[in-house]
C-alpha cells in the first residue's frame, strides 16, 4: 500500500500532518528523526514530509538528518523547521529573520509549481517562525513569498524537493489542504488507497490468518476504542472471541446493560460480564481521599480483570483497542521513549498468551469512529465522550455510597438527555454531572429540605490539556436545572461550573 512518511522533528502539529494526509486517502505514518535511513529506504515511501519543530538549524543540538535523504528520488516536502532544514542540508542559507512572523499572513505564490495548482495567487497561510531562508540552495527556485519572508516556498522540481515556511496542515492556511493534496497526488503520484472499507477488509483477513483456530480475549470497557476493536475481531472470528466486561458499578445510568445488549445482540462473540459493584463498594467504604479512591478502583479493576482473563484466555491471543496516538514515538529529544497510555495494558507475567492483537494501532480516533460506524456499532457508542476509567468514582466527592451513585446517575441522565435534544452532544467535548459532598437547604411545598447539590460540568477543548467552560444558553441550563430538581430524588440545588482548565481540571477529582 502507498504510504507517506512524516519525519518528526518535534513540532506540535505532527499528528495533524499525518491526519491531513490520511484525509486525502493516503496512509501516513510518523517516525522520529532518529529513524535510520536504511529503514526509510526499505519501507518504500511514496513521499516524505519533514515536520516543523521548535529548534533553530544553527543550534548544534537541534535535530538534523543525513543529506542523503534528499537524494533518494523520493519527493520531500519540508514544513516550517523542515523547510529551513531542507535549505540548510542542501547548502542554502538560513538566517534569523529581521522580523518573525506569527499568525495569519498573506502569501503569494509565483511560477507554475505543481504544489500550488488550483491555489489562488494570493491566500492566507499560518506562519510561526523566527528563522527564515535567506538564500535557497543551488538548483532551487523561489515559488512563494510574503511581505517579511522573501522565500516562503521553494522547489527543486527535478529532484522533487519542496518546502514551505508556513503550516499547510492547520485550517488557518486557507488552501493548505489543496497544497497537501497537490503534493500527494501531483508530486508523489499517490492514488488514494487509504479508505476505511479497504482497511476493514484487510484487517479481517489478517486477523483470521493470525488467529487461526485460537481463542482471543479482549477487555471491553464500553469506550470507543475497545468497542470498535471488539466489533472488528468479532467480524473476523466470531465466537472465538471472548469479551470481558468488568462492571464496577460506577458506569453511567443503564450503561452496563446497554454495552451488554449491543454486543450480545449485534455481534457474534462470547460475552462475559463481571458484575462486581459490591466488591468495589466494599473496598471503597469510608475512603474520601481522591488519589486513594483512584488507586483502589484501579487495583480492584485489574485484579478482577486478570482473574477473569486467566479463566478465559485458553492460551490464545490478548486483544486491545490501542490506537495510533498511543503508540507514536515522539521526535522530541528523547526519541526512544514511547508514550505510554492507559489504553495499552501491561499483561501480567503469569498469564500466557500466543500474542497481543492491536487491530486499531494504525488509526487515529476519527478513523476508529469511521470503522465503528461501518461495522454497525450504534452512534451513541461510536461518538461517546471520554469517560474516565474510575467512572463516577471521580465525580462523587467524598465517600462513595450506593445512594450517591444512584442520585448522580439520575441527574447525569437528565443532563445527557437535554444536551442530546438540543443538539449539543457533538458540539461539546464533554459534559457531565458531579455530586459534591454538599447538602443545602431548600424548600419544597411547605417543607424545608436538606438535600444534595448537583454541579454541571461542560467543556469545550481540542486536546483536553486546556479547556474552556461551555457557554450553554441560559434557557437550556434552566431546563436542565428544572428537570433535575423535579425528576430526580434528593436533589434540591443545581450549580454550573464556570472554571477553565487551568486552573481547574475537567474532572473534579
Ligand atoms: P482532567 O480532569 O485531567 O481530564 O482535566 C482530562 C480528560 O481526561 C479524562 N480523565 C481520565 N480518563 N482515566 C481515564 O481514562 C482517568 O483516570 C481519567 N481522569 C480524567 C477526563 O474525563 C477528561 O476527558
Amino acid at each position: 500500500m502507498e504510504k507517506i512518511l512524516v519525519l518528526d522533528f518535534g513540532g506540535q502539529y505532527n499528528q495533524l500532518i499525518a491526519r491531513r494526509v490520511r484525509d486525502h486517502h493516503v496512509f501516513a505514518e510518523i517516525l522520529p528523526y532518529t529513524t535510520p535511513l536504511a529503514q526509510i529506504k526499505q519501507a518504500g515511501y511514496s513521499g516524505i514530509i519533514f515536520t516543523g519543530g521548535p529548534n533553530s538549524v544553527f543550534d548544534p543540538a537541534s535535530p538534523h538528518y543525513t543529506q542523503e535523504i534528499l537524494e533518494l528520488g523520493v519527493p520531500v516536502l519540508g514544513i516550517c523547521y523542515g523547510c529551513q532544514l531542507m535549505c540548510y542540508m542542501a547548502g542554502g542559507e538560513v538566517q534569523t529573520a529581521p522580523s518573525s512572523e506569527y499568525g495569519k499572513i498573506t502569501f503569494k505564490h509565483m511560477g507554475q509549481s505543481p504544489l500550488f495548482e488550483e491555489v489562488p495567487e494570493l491566500s492566507t497561510v499560518w506562519m510561526s517562525h523566527t528563522d527564515y531562508i535567506a538564500t535557497p540552495p543551488q538548483g532551487f527556485s523561489i515559488i512563494g513569498k510574503t511581505l517579511d519572508c522573501p522565500v516562503a516556498a521553494m522547489e527543486n522540481a527535478q529532484k522533487k524537493l519542496y518546502a514551505v515556511q508556513f503550516h499547510p496542515e492547520v485550517t488557518h492556511s486557507q488552501f493548505g489542504s489543496q497544497m497537501l493534496y497537490n503534493f500527494l497526488y501531483r508530486i508523489c503520484g499517490c492514488k488514494g488507497e487509504w479508505v476505511m472499507e479497504n482497511f476493514i477488509e484487510n484487517q479481517i483477513a489478517q486477523l483470521r490468518e493470525t488467529i487461526g483456530t485460537s481463542r482471543v480475549v479482549l477487555g471491553l470497557s464500553g469506550g470507543v476504542d475497545s468497542s470498535v476493536a471488539a466489533a472488528l475481531i468479532s467480524k473476523a472470528v466470531g465466537k472465538q472471541l471472548t469479551c470481558v466486561f468488568v462492571d464496577h458499578g460506577l458506569m453511567r445510568k443503564n450503561e452496563g446493560d446497554e454495552v451488554e445488549q449491543t454486543f450480545t445482540s449485534r455481534f457474534d462473540m462470547e460475552f462475559v460480564r463481571v458484575n462486581c459493584a459490591a466488591r468495589f463498594m466494599q473496598a471503597l467504604r469510608g475512603v474520601t481521599d481522591p488519589e486513594q479512591k483512584r488507586k483502589i478502583i484501579g487495583t480492584e479493576f485489574f485484579e478482577v480483570f486478570w482473574d477473569t482473563i486467566r479463566e478465559q484466555s485458553d492460551k490464545g491471543y490478548f486483544a486491545q483497542g490501542t490506537i495510533y496516538p498511543d503508540c507514536i514515538e515522539s521526535g522530541k529529544g528523547d526519541a526512544d521513549v514511547i508514550k505510554t497510555h492507559h489504553n495499552r495494558v501491561k499483561t501480567p507475567a503469569d498469564v500466557e498468551f500466543r500474542g497481543i492483537l492491536e487491530p486499531l494501532c494504525d488509526l487515529f480516533k476519527d478513523e476508529v469512529r469511521a470503522v465503528g460506524e461501518a461495522l454497525g456499532l450504534p452512534k451513541e457508542l461510536v461518538w461517546r465522550q471520554p469517560f474516565p476509567g474510575p467512572g463516577l468514582g471521580v465525580r462523587i466527592i467524598g465517600e462513595i455510597t450506593a445512594e450517591k451513585i444512584a442520585v448522580l446517575q439520575d441527574a447525569d441522565w437528565v443532563l445527557r438527555d437535554e444536551m442530546a435534544k438540543n443538539g449539543y452532544e457533538k458540539e461539546l467535548a464533554q459534559f457531565f454531572c458531579v455530586l459534591p459532598d454538599v447538602s443545602t437547604v431548600g424548600v419544597m411545598g411547605d417543607h424545608r429540605t436538606y438535600d444534595h447539590l448537583i454541579a454541571i460540568r461542560a467543556v469545550t477543548t481540542d486536546d483536553f490539556m486546556t479547556a474552556d467552560w461551555a457557554k450553554i444558553p441560559y434557557d437550556i441550563l434552566s431546563q436542565v436545572s428544572n428537570r433535575i430538581t423535579n425528576e430526580c430524588a434528593h436533589i434540591n440545588r443545581v450549580v454550573y461550573d464556570i472554571t477553565t482548565k487551568p486552573p481547574a481540571t475537567v474532572e473534579w477529582e
